[in-house]
Protein backbone atom coordinates (compact mmCIF):
# COMPACT_ATOMS: atom_id res chain seq x y z
CA UNK A 1 0.00 0.00 0.00
CA UNK A 2 1.31 3.46 -0.68
CA UNK A 3 0.32 6.51 0.75
CA UNK A 4 1.31 10.43 -0.27
CA UNK A 5 1.65 12.83 2.46
CA UNK A 6 1.13 16.54 0.84
CA UNK A 7 1.61 19.63 2.64
CA UNK A 8 0.48 23.16 1.19
CA UNK A 9 1.39 26.59 1.47
CA UNK A 10 4.33 27.36 4.60
CA UNK A 11 4.40 24.02 6.13
CA UNK A 12 7.58 24.04 4.63
CA UNK A 13 8.27 26.40 7.46
CA UNK A 14 6.78 23.44 10.27
CA UNK A 15 9.31 23.79 13.36
CA UNK A 16 9.87 27.91 12.81
CA UNK A 17 6.33 29.05 12.07
CA UNK A 18 4.24 29.87 15.39
CA UNK A 19 5.09 26.92 16.97
CA UNK A 20 2.67 27.91 19.85
CA UNK A 21 0.20 27.00 17.07
CA UNK A 22 1.69 24.61 15.00
CA UNK A 23 4.51 22.83 17.14
CA UNK A 24 8.45 22.02 17.16
CA UNK A 25 8.85 19.55 15.03
CA UNK A 26 10.63 20.74 11.19
CA UNK A 27 8.16 19.04 7.98
CA UNK A 28 12.11 17.29 7.81
CA UNK A 29 11.16 15.42 11.25
CA UNK A 30 7.45 14.70 10.48
CA UNK A 31 8.45 13.16 6.73
CA UNK A 32 10.82 10.86 8.62
CA UNK A 33 8.57 9.96 11.18
CA UNK A 34 5.59 9.23 8.70
CA UNK A 35 8.04 7.11 6.52
CA UNK A 36 9.26 5.40 9.16
CA UNK A 37 5.52 4.34 10.69
CA UNK A 38 4.81 3.35 7.27
CA UNK A 39 7.64 0.42 7.04
CA UNK A 40 6.69 -1.12 10.33
CA UNK A 41 3.38 -0.89 8.97
CA UNK A 42 4.15 -2.46 5.30
CA UNK A 43 3.08 0.65 3.87
CA UNK A 44 4.92 3.13 1.41
CA UNK A 45 4.70 6.44 2.15
CA UNK A 46 5.78 9.49 -0.18
CA UNK A 47 6.27 13.23 0.67
CA UNK A 48 5.49 16.36 -1.12
CA UNK A 49 5.17 20.12 0.07
CA UNK A 50 4.58 22.94 -1.72
CA UNK A 51 3.07 26.60 -1.56
CA UNK A 52 1.49 26.68 -4.95
CA UNK A 53 -1.54 25.71 -5.50
CA UNK A 54 -1.60 24.31 -8.93
CA UNK A 55 1.71 22.00 -7.77
CA UNK A 56 -0.81 20.50 -5.03
CA UNK A 57 -3.38 20.00 -7.73
CA UNK A 58 -0.60 18.44 -10.37
CA UNK A 59 0.47 15.77 -7.15
CA UNK A 60 -3.52 14.85 -6.50
CA UNK A 61 -4.27 14.32 -10.42
CA UNK A 62 -0.53 11.88 -10.35
CA UNK A 63 -1.75 10.24 -6.91
CA UNK A 64 -5.08 9.54 -8.95
CA UNK A 65 -3.01 8.04 -12.16
CA UNK A 66 -0.23 6.21 -10.27
CA UNK A 67 -0.27 3.59 -7.73
CA UNK A 68 -1.11 5.78 -5.00
CA UNK A 69 -3.66 4.13 -2.12
CA UNK A 70 -4.53 7.22 -0.25
CA UNK A 71 -3.63 10.54 0.52
CA UNK A 72 -3.04 12.41 3.32
CA UNK A 73 -3.18 16.06 2.84
CA UNK A 74 -2.83 19.30 5.15
CA UNK A 75 -3.59 22.21 2.36
CA UNK A 76 -2.91 24.71 4.97
CA UNK A 77 -4.97 27.91 4.20
CA UNK A 78 -6.45 26.77 1.10
CA UNK A 79 -7.96 24.32 2.57
CA UNK A 80 -10.55 27.34 3.71
CA UNK A 81 -11.19 28.72 -0.16
CA UNK A 82 -9.72 26.90 -2.61
CA UNK A 83 -12.36 25.44 -4.97
CA UNK A 84 -9.61 24.44 -7.59
CA UNK A 85 -8.10 21.78 -4.80
CA UNK A 86 -11.69 20.78 -3.75
CA UNK A 87 -12.43 19.92 -7.51
CA UNK A 88 -9.30 17.99 -7.88
CA UNK A 89 -9.89 16.21 -4.41
CA UNK A 90 -13.56 15.09 -6.46
CA UNK A 91 -12.25 14.39 -9.55
CA UNK A 92 -10.34 11.46 -8.11
CA UNK A 93 -11.30 8.57 -7.08
CA UNK A 94 -8.15 8.58 -5.11
CA UNK A 95 -8.79 8.58 -1.33
CA UNK A 96 -8.12 12.13 0.98
CA UNK A 97 -7.93 12.29 4.45
CA UNK A 98 -7.43 16.24 5.38
CA UNK A 99 -5.22 16.89 8.61
CA UNK A 100 -4.87 19.96 10.29
CA UNK A 101 -2.16 20.35 13.34
CA UNK A 102 -4.33 23.44 14.96
CA UNK A 103 -7.72 22.99 15.98
CA UNK A 104 -8.93 25.10 13.23
CA UNK A 105 -12.18 25.67 15.24
CA UNK A 106 -10.75 27.40 18.30
CA UNK A 107 -9.31 29.64 15.73
CA UNK A 108 -10.16 32.40 13.83
CA UNK A 109 -13.75 32.59 11.66
CA UNK A 110 -12.43 32.22 8.54
CA UNK A 111 -10.48 29.02 9.33
CA UNK A 112 -14.20 27.61 10.86
CA UNK A 113 -14.57 26.81 7.08
CA UNK A 114 -13.43 23.85 4.75
CA UNK A 115 -13.79 23.91 1.18
CA UNK A 116 -12.46 20.30 1.45
CA UNK A 117 -14.05 18.57 3.74
CA UNK A 118 -17.20 17.83 1.91
CA UNK A 119 -15.32 15.83 -0.50
CA UNK A 120 -12.51 14.25 2.17
CA UNK A 121 -13.04 10.86 3.33
CA UNK A 122 -12.42 12.33 6.61
CA UNK A 123 -10.81 15.47 8.76
CA UNK A 124 -8.55 15.07 11.71
CA UNK A 125 -7.85 18.42 13.12
CA UNK A 126 -6.31 19.46 16.49
CA UNK A 127 -3.96 16.67 17.55
CA UNK A 128 -0.97 18.49 16.43
CA UNK A 129 1.37 15.98 14.10
CA UNK A 130 -0.12 12.63 15.75
CA UNK A 131 -3.17 13.96 13.06
CA UNK A 132 -1.05 12.75 10.53
CA UNK A 133 -0.02 9.55 11.96
CA UNK A 134 -4.09 9.08 12.49
CA UNK A 135 -4.69 9.44 8.97
CA UNK A 136 -2.07 6.40 8.01
CA UNK A 137 -3.44 3.95 10.88
CA UNK A 138 -6.96 4.63 9.25
CA UNK A 139 -5.52 4.52 5.64
CA UNK A 140 -3.80 0.66 7.03
CA UNK A 141 -7.23 -0.64 9.17
CA UNK A 142 -9.27 -0.01 5.79
CA UNK A 143 -6.91 -1.55 3.58
CA UNK A 144 -7.30 -4.64 6.47
CA UNK A 145 -10.81 -4.17 6.14
CA UNK A 146 -10.81 -5.05 2.57
CA UNK A 147 -8.65 -7.74 2.90
CA UNK A 148 -10.67 -9.55 5.45
C1 LIG B 1 -3.47 24.41 9.12
C2 LIG B 1 -4.60 25.38 9.51
C3 LIG B 1 -4.79 26.42 8.43
O1 LIG B 1 -5.83 27.32 8.81
C4 LIG B 1 -3.53 27.22 8.23
O2 LIG B 1 -3.70 28.16 7.20
C5 LIG B 1 -2.33 26.37 8.00
C6 LIG B 1 -2.19 25.14 8.78
C7 LIG B 1 -3.15 23.42 10.26
O3 LIG B 1 -2.44 22.47 9.99
O4 LIG B 1 -3.58 23.62 11.40
O5 LIG B 1 -1.46 26.69 7.21
O6 LIG B 1 -3.88 23.65 8.00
Amino acid sequence: MKILMLNGPNLNRLGKREPGIYGVSTLKNLEERMINLGKERKMEVVCFQSNHEGELIDKLHEAEDTEIDGVIFNPGAFTHYSYAIRDAIAGITCPVIEVHISNVYQREEFRHKSVVAPVAKGQIAGLGILGYELALEAFKREAGKEEE
